[in-house]
């Protein structure tokens, strides 16, 4: 079985006593950390396959007059990002994953965002990661700093590798929260 999906079942994998006590560790983290209480513009995702939840960091940036946005794939394995409130409908993807219903007023440019939360299936010490396999956050991040965007990855210890064996186009998160 390939790297992928082995990490990915081993998530699926993890106890609710497991998620629950590394999930308290991260949104500690996160409600400490200053780039988070510094952004205004903040992107993130809804997660499924096991990924950490975010619906509890979501409401915390919420109760902090956050703005905070979603990403939605559309043509060539790229993402926008829409404005995510508690009145937003959502709808089930292709990847059976919750998105925005597009609306176009609610589209932020990329170079808004201050903080880009990753979703990853595995990561290393260097910050290299493994994606679902699009490429989208690749393509998302080529230019983060020069964007001034910070990027955060997200994870379980169980998706930490040893090494991601990386190309030549896979970018390097500058930082990964995990527990
Ligand atoms: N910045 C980019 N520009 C063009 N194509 C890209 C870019 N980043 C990734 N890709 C393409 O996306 C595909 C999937 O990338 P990969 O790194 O394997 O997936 P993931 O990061 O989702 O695990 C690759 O075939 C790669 O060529
Ligand atoms: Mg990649």
């Amino acid at each position: 079985m390939d790297i992928r999906q082995t990490i990915r079942q081993k998530r699926r994998e993890l106890s609710q006593a497991q998620r629950d006590n590394a999930q308290a560790i991260i949104y500690q983290k996160i409600k400490k950390h200053p780039a988070v209480s510094q952004a205004q513009h903040i992107a993130i995702f809804l997660s499924f396959d096991g990924e950490v939840d975010t619906k509890p960091i979501i409401e915390y940036l919420w109760q902090q007059n956050k703005s905070v946005y979603l990403p939605v794939p559309v043509a060539e394995h790229k993402l926008i990002f829409l404005n995510y409130t508690p009145n937003t409908p959502l709808v089930k993807n292709s990847f059976g994953i919750l998105e925005p219903v597009i609306d176009k007023t609610k589209i932020i440019n990329i170079e808004q965002l201050d903080i880009i939360f990753t979703p990853l299936v595995a990561f290393d010490d260097r910050g290299f990661r493994i994606g679902m396999g699009g490429g989208y956050y690749d393509r998302l991040l080529e230019n983060y700093q020069q964007q001034q965007i910070y990027p955060i990855g997200l994870a379980f210890a169980c998706q930490k590798v040893d090494h991601v064996d990386n190309q030549h186009w896979d970018v390097k998160l500058p930082e990964i929260i995990y527990a």
